[in-house]
C-alpha cells in the first residue's frame, strides 16, 4: 500500500487561550482536488501554516508521503514537496518574472548561495522557469517587473513559483483573492489543468469554482473538521449550508467574491 501525499494527524494548534486548530485530521491522497470551505476566521491559513511549517503545532503531527515531517522547518518540508501560494502574495516585486522563478528553480536545486548571477546565468534554470510561464501562459511578462504586472497575473506568477519547487502537494490558500473578476478565469484555469499527480488544497470562497474544483470538500469550523464529502454531499448537507453556504458572499451559485 503506497502511503498519501499528506497526513495530518490529531492536529491542534493554541494561540494563547484561543483553540485555532482543533484535533484536525486530514487525508490527502496523491492527486487528489481537495477543497477546504469554513467561515472566515474557521483556521483555514493556520492550517495551511501548520502544514507548510510556517508555524507549529500545539500537538499532533503531519506526514508526508509516509515521513513524519512535524519537526522539520518550512525549507525543508518545501524541499520535500510542499509548496504553497499566500493569501497576500509574496514576491519579488522589483525583479522581473523571469528572474523570479529562476530563483525559485535556482533555491530548489540548492543553487542560491551562488547568488543570483550565477543561478540565472545556467541557461538549463532558464529554460525550466519559461517552461512554468508558458505553462501559466505567461511566458510573454518574463521580462517585466513584477510590480508592473496586474495583480492577477502577479498571482500567476505566484503560482509558477510553486510548481517550481516540483511539489507533491500543494496548497492553495485563496488564490483568486483579490483578483478582479474579469481575471480570475485565468488563475482558475490555471489551477484546473494543473499536473494531475500533485495533490492540490485550495482554500475558496467561492462555491462556483469549489464545485468545480474539487472531487471532496472539507468544512472546517471553529477550528475543526465539521464534515468531509464529495461536493454533492456537501451540497446536500442541511448542517452546511446552515453554518457556511447560507452566509453572505459563500453562496453558491451566486458570484458573490471575497477580497
Ligand atoms: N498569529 C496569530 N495570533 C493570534 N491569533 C491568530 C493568529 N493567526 C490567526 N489567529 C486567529 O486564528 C483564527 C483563525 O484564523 P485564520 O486561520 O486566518 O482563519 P481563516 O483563514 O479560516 O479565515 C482567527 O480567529 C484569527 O484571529
Ligand atoms: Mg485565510
Amino acid at each position: 500500500m503506497t502511503a498519501a501525499a499528506l497526513e495530518v494527524r490529531g492536529l491542534n494548534r493554541n494561540f494563547g487561550a484561543l483553540k485555532v486548530t482543533r484535533d484536525v485530521d486530514l487525508t490527502l491522497e496523491r492527486g487528489a482536488r481537495r477543497a477546504l470551505i469554513g467561515p472566515n476566521g474557521a483556521g483555514k491559513t493556520t492550517l495551511v501554516n501548520l502544514i507548510t511549517g510556517l508555524l507549529n503545532p500545539s500537538s499532533g503531527k503531519v506526514v508526508l508521503g509516509g515521513q513524519d515531517i512535524t519537526a522539520l522547518s518550512q525549507a525543508q518540508r518545501a524541499r520535500r514537496g510542499i509548496a504553497r501560494t499566500f493569501q497576500i502574495n509574496q514576491l519579488f516585486r522589483g525583479l522581473t518574472v523571469l528572474e523570479n522563478l529562476c530563483l525559485a528553480v535556482g533555491e530548489r536545486d540548492g543553487h542560491c548561495n551562488n547568488l543570483w548571477r550565477a543561478t540565472g546565468a545556467r541557461r538549463v534554470v532558464i529554460d525550466e522557469a519559461l517552461d512554468y510561464l508558458a505553462a501559466l501562459r505567461i511566458v510573454d511578462d518574463a521580462l517585466k517587473l513584477v510590480r508592473e504586472l496586474p495583480y492577477g497575473r502577479q498571482r500567476l506568477v505566484e503560482i509558477a513559483i510553486a510548481l517550481a519547487q516540483k511539489p507533491r502537494v500543494l496548497l492553495l490558500d485563496e488564490p483568486a483573492a483579490g483578483v478582479p473578476s474579469s481575471e480570475t478565469h485565468l488563475i482558475l484555469d490555471v489551477v484546473a489543468n494543473l499536473d494531475p499527480d500533485i495533490a492540490i488544497l485550495i482554500i475558496e470562497h467561492d462555491m462556483d469554482v469549489v464545485f468545480r474544483f474539487a472531487r471532496k470538500i472539507t468544512v472546517l469550523v471553529a477550528g475543526a473538521i465539521f464534515t468531509e464529502g464529495t461536493p454533492q454531499e456537501i451540497m446536500a448537507n442541511e448542517q452546511v449550508r446552515a453554518v457556511y453556504l447560507g452566509q453572505e458572499g459563500h453562496r453558491v451559485g451566486g458570484g458573490v467574491r471575497h477580497g
